[in-house]
């Protein structure tokens, strides 16, 4: 399995030194990247030890090799999981053909929109999230931030890798301007929505790592099928990266449920933040909240790109080549129930129009999986309460759910219901701010805050005790 060079300047597997003009251009643009990481990076720890892990080898085995880093130092690179030579494009219009190793011209555009609103999202989460570290309920809490801040780092290089080495002068230019947008800039937003919001407290950052991470996990899947082998390629081993983050937001997220089920049980009655924690009615908020917000990363139910990127064989569907037998999806229909006039009508669409539905549709069961295991996490402490995901159609600002209102079930009801129940839904202001203030940060080894439960294990076979962060 390729071995990762960490010998030159920019560590990757790809055999940049062969290509002496990419190498120029990426050598280029790293302390431009650089710059950028001490600018908008967790803020005042760079100078600090952390036990991070880096990739050694591109092979999901890969991951054996973890130190005491300075982020600043960390070896962020190129890295693409084993080229198959005998791949093809394995869905759409242009099955069997030889999966493509250079752009196709018709797609070029397409395929660089595609990469720089992924590549946006990277840089984005490191800028929302770069004061959490001094919040940390742990050190293992912090180490954690700054794993997932590092990598997300590394996804912008690869794809930057993507832009430069395959899109020209206007690769260069998007990369530039990767580096240029700014979370919440008024003049200079980062392109999606969601991104844009700043994540200044700990339960907004494992449901974003939860719910926003999880989405990434679907766009890079279908990306991962994509007939454009560097592509695929990219995605792959991103995958391997992402997985890590939605342990954090999945594991992060029973702990806080757990501790609220503990002090719940442990007040007379029955309040947790009488307790000094969170009570599960808010947690319930913070997830319908962001559970919903991230259904719209997913586009519109029936949207004619989506369809474009399918028979172009661009964007598949999550496990494409392994979940289904047929691969062109034409002929078939899904049906999508829209909200007319007051009404639901059932329409039946063509599948190819249909394809964020089907995305959405197994990131919402692989959202109730998780959901699950949280409510008998719940009820293992011994309370009786059971999370759920609210309806796919609850607080939608896109697609055909936009403008209109549902309850958590579903059911339409009137714009001045949603507003009188909106506080019982969705976190208000004076939730945010009880949350900043029993957050402080917890930086003695082996203690945790009170509003947490330790996780079960540590990282890497180490202890929770474990000096994760040498501050
Ligand atoms: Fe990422
Ligand atoms: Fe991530």
């Amino acid at each position: 399995m390729a071995s990762i060079d960490y010998e030159s300047k920019i560590p990757n597997n790809v055999n940049l030194s062969d290509d002496r003009r990419l190498q120029r251009a990426l050598e280029h643009w790293q302390p431009r990247y650089l710059q950028w990481w001490q600018e908008m990076g967790p803020d005042g720890i760079q100078e600090k030890d952390v036990y991070l892990r880096t990739a050694v080898s591109a092979d999901k085995d890969g991951w054996a090799h973890f130190d005491y880093v300075k982020m600043p130092d960390y070896r962020w690179g190129i890295f693409l999981s084993e080229r198959d030579p005998d791949r093809k494009v394995n869905f759409g219009d242009h099955i069997g053909q030889p999966a493509w190793q250079e752009v196709p011209g018709e797609f070029r555009n397409t395929l660089r929109r595609i990469i720089v609103t992924q590549g946006d999202t990277e840089p984005a989460s490191v800028e929302q999230q770069r004061q959490l570290w001094k919040t940390a309920p742990s050190l293992y809490d912090m180490r954690n931030v700054c794993q997932v801040n590092v990598e997300e780092g590394r996804h912008l290089w690869a794809m930057v890798y993507l832009l430069h080495s395959y899109f020209g002068a206007e690769g260069r230019d998007e990369a530039e301007e990767l580096l240029a947008r700014r979370s919440g800039d008024a003049d200079k937003p980062r392109i999606l929505d969601a991104f844009n919001q700043p994540c200044d407290d700990w339960l907004s950052f494992y449901c974003f790592t939860m719910f926003a991470d999880r989405d990434g996990k679907f766009q890079l899947h279908s990306l991962s099928e994509s007939g454009f082998d560097p592509l695929s390629r990219t995605c792959k081993f991103m995958l391997t990266e992402e997985a890590h983050h939605m342990f954090v937001g999945d594991t992060g997220l029973e702990r806080v449920l757990r501790r609220s089920a503990q002090l719940t049980l442990l007040d007379p009655s029955g309040d947790a933040r009488a307790q000094g924690g969170i009570d599960l009615a808010t947690e319930q908020k913070f997830i319908n909240f962001w559970f919903s917000y991230c259904l719209d990363l997913f586009g519109s139910e029936i949207s004619s790109n989506a369809a474009d990127f399918f028979a172009a064989g661009l964007k598949g569907r999550f496990m494409e080549e392994k979940n289904y037998t047929e691969h062109t999806a034409l002929g078939q229909e899904k049906l999508v129930t829209l909200f007319k006039d007051g009404k639901f009508v059932d329409e039946s669409v063509a599948l190819r129009n249909a394809m964020n539905e089907v995305l959405r549709d197994d990131y919402i069961d692989d959202c109730a999986n998780a959901v699950r295991r949280w409510s008998k996490a719940v009820k293992d402490e011994g309370l009786d309460f059971e999370v759920t995901l609210p309806s796919r159609r609850f607080h939608r600002h896109q697609g055909i759910y936009n403008g209109a209102f549902f309850d958590l079930q579903g059911n339409p009801i009137s714009e001045a219901e949603f507003n009188a129940r909106k506080a019982d839904w969705l976190p208000t202001d004076a939730d945010k701010a009880y949350l900043r203030s029993i957050m402080h940060g917890v930086y003695e080894q082996g203690k945790v805050a009170n509003w947490i439960a330790p996780p079960r294990r540590g990282i890497n076979g180490q202890e929770f005790q474990y000096e994760y962060v040498k501050l």
